[in-house]
């Protein structure tokens, strides 16, 4: 007679060969179905163990793009735009994403990685650093999350502003909130300009492994922009044999005076100001003239030779988007809004890739 122990360890056995036989002809499937516009998962990143893994706030797929090229099964991602679940289906369509809001959804399935950029509208750069305000308070739908998947490890990232000022209070609350869920966390703020990024962005990463585990995570020293390391990527490598004047994909309206108020303009052996996500506020092309400081917030062009803003296509490349990534859905302004939230890439790829060792 088997002991039911013994028959719960054969039908785990069994379930475990039909997944990973169903697994595995998903992905020849898959691979069947890549068409120009599909960023195919497996090239040039090495091959994994399967993590199923969750995203929340997921936008177009920035953080997601990343997560697939290195080898990561998100098995569920979520976010409240219609326009940036589009976008996200037409590049990874080998995800599964629901829109909606996320407190709306009760139900999450098993994970071994919990990644989410929730938005934090008060702390952006020019905002309003509200820390009263309700955007600021998605963390608690993700820790909500984190405590029913209970995940081995997870991933947050976020402005920069969080870790300053009264907005530090938040910060100490998200963490004081993911170690009594069970985590043991470590958080950087994170230059992406550090990792090859042609753009200077800094951002706040959270990482947290379930305390239960042994593994210690140490965040990616910067590969770029170190005394031996690698030079800074410039825009003219991201920005190369793309259209001088592309009419129609950038902001045309004229400088105001809160756009001039900072230097908005980097050289093309440099990298780009931090890329936003409103269009009016993007930088400048680097082939405008260069601006000179008048006075305190108050910059003024070095000649009259032609300057524009940079259009959705460059900011995308400046993220470190590839090329093949699709940009068709919502208007022009919303594809600016979608690029600028989005977590760049490289940079998520060098922070997700120390994670990996946890599950080799
Ligand atoms: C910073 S962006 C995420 C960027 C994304 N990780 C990427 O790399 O492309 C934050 C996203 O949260 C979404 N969002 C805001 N409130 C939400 C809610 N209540 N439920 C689900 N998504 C929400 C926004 O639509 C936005 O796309």
């Amino acid at each position: 007679m088997f002991s039911v122990r013994r028959l719960r360890e054969i039908l785990s056995i069994i379930c475990f060969d039909v997944q990973k036989i169903l697994s595995r002809t998903l992905d020849r499937l898959y691979q069947k179905t890549l068409t120009p516009g599909t960023i195919n998962r497996f090239s040039s990143y090495e091959p994994m163990k399967r993590v199923r893994t969750i995203s929340l706030f997921s936008g177009c797929g920035g953080s997601d793009l990343a997560l697939t090229q290195l080898g990561f099964d998100v098995v569920w991602a979520n976010d409240l735009w219609s326009v940036a679940c589009s976008t996200y289906k037409d590049n990874i369509p080998q995800s599964r994403i629901e829109c909606g809001d996320i407190a709306d959804f009760a139900q999450f399935p098993a994970a071994e990685l919990l990644v989410g950029c929730y938005p934090c509208q008060g702390f952006t750069q020019g905002g309003r650093r509200d820390w009263g305000e309700s955007l600021n308070f998605l963390y608690r739908e993700f820790d909500r999350v984190l405590r029913s998947v209970k995940p081995d490890a997870f991933v947050v990232e976020n402005v920069n502003g969080m870790a300053f000022g009264d907005s530090r209070r938040l910060l100490a609350n998200q963490l004081c909130r993911y170690r009594l869920a069970g985590y043991r966390l470590v958080w950087k703020i994170l230059d992406a300009a550090d990792y090859g990024v042609p753009q200077t962005r800094r951002r706040v990463f959270l990482v947290g492994v379930r305390s239960d585990l042994s593994f210690k995570y140490h965040f990616p020293e910067p590969s770029h922009r170190t005394i031996g390391g690698q030079p800074a990527a410039s825009q003219r490598a991201a920005l190369a044999g793309m259209p001088n004047w592309p009419v129609g994909e950038f902001n045309e309206e004229p400088f105001h005076w809160y756009y001039l108020s900072r230097n908005r303009r980097r050289d093309w052996s440099e990298p780009s100001p931090c890329i936003v996500g409103h269009w009016r506020h993007v930088p400048l092309h680097p082939s405008s003239p260069p601006l000179r400081r008048i006075h305190t917030d108050k910059w003024e062009f070095t000649s009259s030779a032609p300057a524009r803003r940079l259009a959705y296509r460059e900011c995308a490349a400046l993220q470190g988007f590839p090329r093949e990534f699709v940009w068709n859905r919502g208007s022009v302004r919303d594809r600016f809004q979608m690029i600028g939230n989005a977590v760049p890439p490289p940079l998520y790829r060098s922070v997700v890739r120390n994670l990996q060792p946890l599950w080799s």
